[in-house]
């Protein structure tokens, strides 16, 4: 993470600045922006493209986060919180306990648009915040966080962190038009969002929670695997339970590679998507985390 700046809350939380911004940070945005919102027609959830639409994220320049959070106040009761980079779980957790989601305020260069390791504020507010304002999805976020505090203190943050990569991050929806994305690292990476439901490299498995816990992931390079759920009801629902048992089960299996598929597998048999031409857009791995331990 980032060292905590001495202009940062004891939350971690910062000022985002927004007049600060200059008018290539605002051209980075737009050229990102503009090229997202050509690809994720017809391949992105109507969820996250309503939320898109009803908080006017629009193309014209980095969006100020106050705006934002009236908006979302309004619809689901989040805020958005500036943070000066990468935040410790603990604090992390909290945040989103609190319907608070930490956003970074920096923007990557333009030599950057297709590959930052760090999660910048493209990847943060266009990828992550318009699902927000999904009433379900809201709600599922918040669990996450107070399952997060509860993870830290059984020592099983590892497998958390993976629920976390393979839903909110790089997670796969299946609807009546086709397949469709709802994870935020996908979203924002143009080379994913096509590589995901069109390459027919990787695997698409039915969303298994246990089967989730158990694979680990990669960061450096699309993903090998994609878990599909119907719908966020569904996802909501079954983590649901309480997790201590489930961690304690799954603890005692081995874990599978990230490519791995074995015989009790499901794999999601829908209709990948219904464009006809997939363009191998080889621009580079989607956005990553250098570290398990950073579960955002
Ligand atoms: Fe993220």
């Amino acid at each position: 993470m980032s060292g905590i700046g001495p202009e940062a809350a004891p939350d971690y939380t910062i000022e985002q600045k927004w007049a600060a911004y200059t008018e290539e940070e605002h051209a980075v945005w737009r050229l990102l922006f503009e090229r997202q919102e050509r690809l994720l027609a017809g391949r992105a959830c109507r969820e996250y493209l309503d939320g898109l639409g009803a908080l006017g994220v629009a193309a014209n320049g980095i969006p100020d986060f106050r705006r934002l959070s009236e908006i979302l106040d309004r619809t689901t009761r989040w805020r958005i919180v500036a943070v000066p980079g990468l935040v410790p779980d603990a604090v992390f957790f909290d945040l989103l306990a609190r319907r608070r989601f930490p956003s970074t305020c920096f923007i990557r260069r333009r030599d950057q648009l297709d590959y930052l390791q760090e999660p910048d504020i493209f990847h943060d507010i266009f990828g992550h915040v318009p699902l927000l304002m999904d009433p379900v999805f809201a709600d599922y976020m918040q669990a996450y966080g107070q399952g997060g505090l509860k993870a830290r203190g059984l020592g099983h943050l590892e497998r958390l962190a993976r629920l976390y990569w393979y839903t909110v991050e790089f997670g796969l929806i299946s609807t009546s038009d086709g397949l469709r994305i709802y994870g935020s690292g996908i979203l924002s990476s143009g080379s994913e969002s096509v590589y995901c439901l069109g390459d027919p490299h990787p695997h698409r498995l039915v969303f298994d929670l246990r089967r989730v816990m158990r694979t680990c992931y990669r960061i450096d390079r699309f993903q090998d695997t994609y878990f599909v759920i119907d719908s966020f009801d569904q996802l909501f629902e079954a983590t649901r339970p309480d997790f201590a048992p489930i961690y304690r089960e799954v603890a005692a299996l081995p874990d599978f590679e990230p490519d791995q598929v074995v015989e009790n597998d499901q794999r999601f048999s829908g209709k990948a998507c219904s464009r006809k031409k997939w363009a191998a857009a080889e621009l580079g791995p989607s956005l990553g985390r250098k570290r398990l331990e950073d579960v955002r």
